[in-house]
């Protein structure tokens, strides 16, 4: 069966990529929005007997980017395709995870719910499973939760040397980045502890001291949205007097201006995978979906 991949509106830099990598065909894809809001897809050529591997990172614009992957499945399958997949290098609503309060919807499981009805298999980079522990709980149909982390690392010791680095994660959470990703590459590591009071305040404090005079400190987090985590965990870092302070991410959401913000608490420079396209990128993830199509 012949592998075809379009990139959507959210995954054309992906979706160049990856049929790079994967030596699999481009499909022609066209996409317009209507000056109501609708949008308005149509593949440029046969799909009929193809797998059809479809690129949308579901940021920016959740909900739309939602509907035309939506549409662009269902197209596919009724123009005959064998497979449809959906690469989703960032899913959204994964951190509405569940009914935290009464009348709540437990969005994570509505949306996979929806994803399930319209293709037959999904990829996802680091899709915040914290108390939904596989995708496999909440998809119906086969969906595979990619890492990041070897990538990371690779960047990690290619930038960074060992003798005067440590990695820092920002809460609990992120020890599954920044603890696994210190300990693949043999640095020093500690994960502070965070509280939140809000979308977007949240105090972080560090419990285990490192040496850090004269190091160079790098924050391993899976999202920076506002960048409200970043900003207070550099300014504790700070107070002990690192070497620079740098920031790493898998999925750089960055909204209401989060790098001014982080650059300006003194975080000297920010690494992002290519989950969502940003100036930032520098860890080109399609290489790991192109060994999962082959
Ligand atoms: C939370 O569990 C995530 O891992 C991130 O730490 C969080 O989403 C970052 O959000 P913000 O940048 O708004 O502080």
């Amino acid at each position: 069966m012949k592998t075809v991949v379009a990139g959507l509106s959210n995954g054309k830099h992906f979706g160049v990529s990856l049929a790079k990598k994967s030596g699999t065909g481009k499909l022609k894809y066209i996409f317009r929005k209507f000056p109501d809001g609708e949008l308005h897809i149509k593949f440029g050529s046969q799909v009929k007997g193809r797998h059809v591997v479809l690129v949308q990172s579901l940021f920016p614009n959740p909900n739309d980017a939602l509907v035309e992957l939506f549409l662009a499945a269902r197209t596919a399958r009724g123009m005959g395709a064998k497979r449809v997949s959906a690469i989703t290098p960032y899913l959204c609503y994964m951190r509405q995870d569940k009914v935290f309060s009464f009348g709540e919807s437990f969005s994570a499981k509505e949306i996979a719910w929806l994803l399930s009805k319209c293709v037959d298999g999904l990829f996802a980079f680091e899709p915040h499973l914290h108390r939904i522990r596989s995708l496999s709980e909440i998809f119906s149909v086969e969906a595979k939760n990619l890492s990041a982390r070897s990538a990371i690392s690779d960047f990690v010791l290619k930038k960074f040397s060992r003798d005067n680095t440590v990695i820092v994660g920002p809460d609990r959470e992120s020890s599954q980045w920044a603890k696994k990703i210190a300990d693949a590459v043999g640095f020093d590591s500690t994960v502070l502890e965070k509280t939140r009071f809000g979308d977007r305040k949240v105090r972080v404090k560090v419990t285990t001291e490192l040496d850090w005079k004269n190091k160079d400190v790098i924050i391993i987090d899976d999202i920076v949205s506002t960048g409200g985590t970043v900003v207070q965990a550099a300014k504790e870092i700070r107070k002990r007097k690192p070497r620079a302070v740098y920031c790493i991410c898998v999925h750089p959401l960055l909204v209401e201006g989060a790098l001014e913000k982080i650059m300006k608490a003194g975080v000297k420079e920010f690494f992002s995978c290519n989950t969502i396209e940003h100036k930032s990128n520098c860890i080109d993830l399609s290489g790991v979906v192109a060994k999962e199509l082959k």
